[in-house]
């Protein structure tokens, strides 16, 4: 108030002169500010609900099982669908709705589109040197634009098309094979699915799937399966450790050194893997041989970034096309293998519309039970359950609450697919529920599973593509069930909710 009178009191001639104009710059900020808080202090927004936790630590204890989004949507139950808890010295609002959740990813994006990375994360990412994890700036633009022209957009998608094929015939072929060896054996379906994946996304990533290599930094050579180790499982499995010290960013100081050097070993792994990996096709260019692939098109393309700019680029092509499409295919097949009916009424779909050929990417459009089942995993196993966490950087309103800047932002995705006021019976697997969407891009965003709004997944198109034509091959060509004592293998683990226990199925080829 004192602001206001004291500005009223200014003489006229006042304005005059450079100082004056400082003094007025000064002056009126000091008023747009008071207006401000006066808003806030007689808007009708509140502070969100929060759950009680106890003194310092906030709600940690109540988190320390690895599955947030389960307690999250538990207490969603209690306290509503936007609430905010205490983590540590940290206030973190967790929105668990539709509605608020897209509010937050579309509307009310530039207001919370800062990264908010784990100590973890910050080292594994290289401080948000990849797509997925950077803020919204310059870097970001230009990286998203390298990844859709030579990688995940439509035109990208047609020309790697012969990757995908490949892997769905590999992956047939090999079930075929199994049957004819061991008959009546359970087949480890993961363990297929998810080594002809990494196949294909080597290939798109630096133009050649590897048996081995030599890696000079480690002074070894790897296989191939301790190549997927080093750049696929570790970070995953590193993105969730944590540093108490997150929770506690004043305490930053103490150090905290087997954490440290556990992640920072996962890096330098990481990086000899794929300096080894880079430079083995940087002579394959060199002899003259081209291939259509994210390297070749960074190399000769992306002039202003650095070589490890364009090495996070290439690792984060990798890990993203390795591991959320076999989470989501996974799951769906445990679902149709447990619901023979199901099953049947998927395979009469294919053949009424595929005859005797086999299913093809043409096709997807005129098979509605197949997409419905794909978004019905989705939603029942939301394989990114929690979105990336961000930060609010100015003060916003959500949901009719007042959220200050500085808070952290969680958005359960999974909270939100089992929201009964917008899903019924959300804890059964119901395909049906999506047939009757009469526009398929719509229920896409329903589910939420892709995120919403400027960072909406961009491998969604990819990962529809290579589940919904792994499922609907896998039921024309065999009779799925589920191995006895498979079914109550529903526990999860993980960044992503992979499956704890790989699925096995008895196959049976149809003729
Ligand atoms: C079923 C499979 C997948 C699911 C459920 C999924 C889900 C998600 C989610 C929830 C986000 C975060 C959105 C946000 O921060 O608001 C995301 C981002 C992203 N995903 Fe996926 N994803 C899948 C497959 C893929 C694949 C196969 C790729 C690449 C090969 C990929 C690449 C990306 C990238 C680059 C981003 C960052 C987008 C941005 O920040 O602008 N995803 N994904």
């Amino acid at each position: 108030m004192d602001t206001l009178l004291n500005l009223q009191a200014l003489p006229a001639g006042a304005a005059i002169g450079g100082p004056a104009v400082a003094l007025g710059g000064i002056t009126l900020f000091l008023i747009r500010k008071y207006v401000e808080d006066q808003k806030k202090k007689s808007s009708s927004f509140r502070p969100p609900p929060e759950v009680p936790g106890l003194p310092v630590i906030g709600n940690l204890l109540q988190l320390k099982e690895k599955k947030p989004h389960k307690t999250f949507t538990k207490w969603a139950e209690e306290y509503g669908p936007i609430y905010s808890i205490k983590t540590g010295s940290n206030t973190m609002v967790v929105l668990n709705t539709n509605d608020v959740a897209k509010e937050a990813m579309g509307t009310k994006y530039s207001s919370i589109s800062t990264r908010k990375l784990s100590n973890a994360l910050k080292i594994l990412t290289c401080d948000k040197s990849i797509v997925a994890m950077s803020d919204y700036n310059e870097f970001y633009k230009t990286a998203r634009g390298h990844l859709l022209t030579s990688t995940l957009g439509p035109n990208a998608q047609k020309r790697h098309r012969i990757h995908r094929d490949t892997m769905i015939n590999n992956i047939c072929e090999q079930f075929h094979a199994h049957v004819e060896m061991y008959p009546s054996e359970a087949v480890n379906f993961r363990k297929i699915f998810q080594s002809e994946l990494f196949g294909l996304s080597l290939k798109q990533a630096i133009g050649e799937d590897v048996k081995s290599i030599y890696v000079e930094d480690l002074g070894t050579t790897l296989s191939r399966q301790e190549i997927f180790k080093i750049l696929v499982i570790d970070p995953m499995e590193g993105a969730i450790d944590v540093d108490w010290r997150d929770f506690f960013p004043y305490l930053k100081w103490i150090p905290n050194k087997s954490f440290e050097n556990k992640i920072q070993q996962m890096h330098f792994h990481r990086q000899a893997v794929m300096k080894a990996l880079i430079e083995q096709q940087r002579k394959r260019i060199a002899s003259g041989t081209e291939i259509n692939c994210y390297l070749d098109y960074l190399l000769s393309e992306a002039k202003t970034l650095t070589e490890q700019q364009k090495l996070m680029l290439l690792w984060e092509a990798i890990i993203e096309a390795s591991d959320t499409t076999l989470v989501t295919t996974e799951w769906a097949m445990y679902e149709l293998c447990k619901d023979p009916q199901r099953q049947k009424r998927l395979l009469l779909e294919v053949q009424d519309v595929c005859g005797p050929d086999k299913l093809t990417e043409e096709k997807l459009c005129q098979l509605p039970y197949l997409a419905a089942i794909f978004h019905e995993t989705l939603r029942k196993h939301s394989p990114v359950p929690i979105v990336p966490l961000r930060y609010v950087h100015e003060d916003a309103q959500l949901g009719g609450y007042n959220i200050p800047e500085g808070t952290e932002i969680a958005i359960n995705i999974y909270g939100c697919n089992m929201d009964q006021r917008v899903w019924e019976s959300p804890d059964e697997w119901k395909p049906e529920r999506f047939l009757n969407a009469k526009d398929n891009t719509a229920e896409l965003h329903k589910t939420m599973a892709f995120g919403s709004g400027k960072r909406a997944c961009m491998g969604a198109l990819q990962a529809m593509l290579i589940s919904c034509v792994a499922i609907g091959r896998f039921v024309q060509e065999f009779e799925w069930r589920l191995k006895e004592g498979e079914e109550s293998n529903v526990d999860t683990l993980g960044l992503t909710t992979h499956k704890l226990h790989p699925l096995f199925t008895i196959i049976k080829p149809r003729n």
